[in-house]
């Protein structure tokens, strides 16, 4: 008996996992059945956990090899350099964390030769307003997404490849040098299959800066015809944050956006592992 309960959710993305204390050590079998919902599911999230950072880097092991991110020398945690701070909290004047990650969609680390498998938030503080949360982070399933097309356009689109380029990426901050050097522009197929499961998904997103072989105009009216069809409603989940919430994403089933509808004095702190990946097929 691994104990383990997976409650999928009405949406055509995400699942609770249930009955597990993170600070246990997970056998093989528990660790197998996590790994399988999230391909499965594309976001999993485990509610009321409070991690110590060794643990949260543990539990991000079981999904692959945890990396670590060009900003962790900034906002990383001593002792932990695997977690990163996203938050938009000020201490002595300064930032401990990466205040606005993703309020575009996009799937993380698509600008890299081999972007993350995974990313996992754990949640420390989520913004109340009234008693509600505020900060939501929503998903979409770019295999439902994919899956819906008409058939004649997934055979029109099933050989392109999509051009990224991290110096043009809507982000808040300006990339830094190093970063630039490290991510030189590069290209993945824009219908990918899931080395898990082999389910094809849409691999495409506001982010992408072309398509190869196609005239500027061209591909921008692709990326946003598919871009906006992935986030169609019926394809998104939202995740209202309660503290203590440890969620996992998987990059290649799912795109996420986070909603920022909350400033100071209302604080919002997640820890953040990613997980490494292999080249885009
Ligand atoms: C990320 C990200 C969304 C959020 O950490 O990659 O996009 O809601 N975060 O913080
Ligand atoms: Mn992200």
């Amino acid at each position: 008996m691994t104990g383990i309960k997976i409650i999928p959710l009405m949406a055509k993305i995400g699942a609770e996992v249930a009955g597990l204390d993170l600070r246990d050590t997970m056998s093989d079998a528990q660790s197998e059945i996590v790994r399988n919902a999230l391909a499965n599911y594309g976001v999993i999230y485990l509610r009321g956990h409070k991690l110590e950072p060794k643990k949260q880097v543990s539990f991000t092991r079981v999904f692959g090899e945890p990396a670590i991110n060009h900003n962790a020398k900034k906002f990383g945690i001593n002792g932990s350099p695997e977690i990163y701070r996203i938050s938009n909290i000020v201490e002595n004047g300064k930032p401990i964390g990466t205040a606005k990650a993703g309020t575009e969609w996009h799937s993380d680390m698509c600008y890299a030769m081999r972007p993350a498998k995974a990313t996992m938030l754990h949640a420390r503080k989520v913004p109340q307003l009234n008693g509600f949360a505020l900060g939501d982070t929503s998903f979409a399933n770019t295999a439902a997404a994919w899956d819906a097309l008409p058939i004649t356009l997934k055979e029109k689109i099933s050989n392109l490849r999509v051009i990224y380029d991290f110096t043009r990426r809507k982000r808040g901050a300006k990339p830094s040098k190093a970063a630039i050097q490290q991510y030189p522009p590069v290209s993945h197929p824009l219908v990918r299959s899931h080395p898990i499961t082999g389910r094809k998904s849409l691999y495409v997103s506001g982010e992408s800066a072309g398509i190869e072989g196609k005239s500027e105009e061209a591909g921008r009216i692709i990326i946003e015809a598919l871009a906006s069809h992935i986030v169609h409603p019926a394809f998104v989940y939202r995740h209202s944050w309660r503290q203590g919430d440890v969620v996992v994403w998987d990059n290649c089933t799912c795109q996420h956006k986070a909603e920022v509808d909350y400033d100071l004095p209302l604080e919002r702190l997640m820890w953040r592992t990613t997980v490494k990946g292999s080249v885009p097929k």
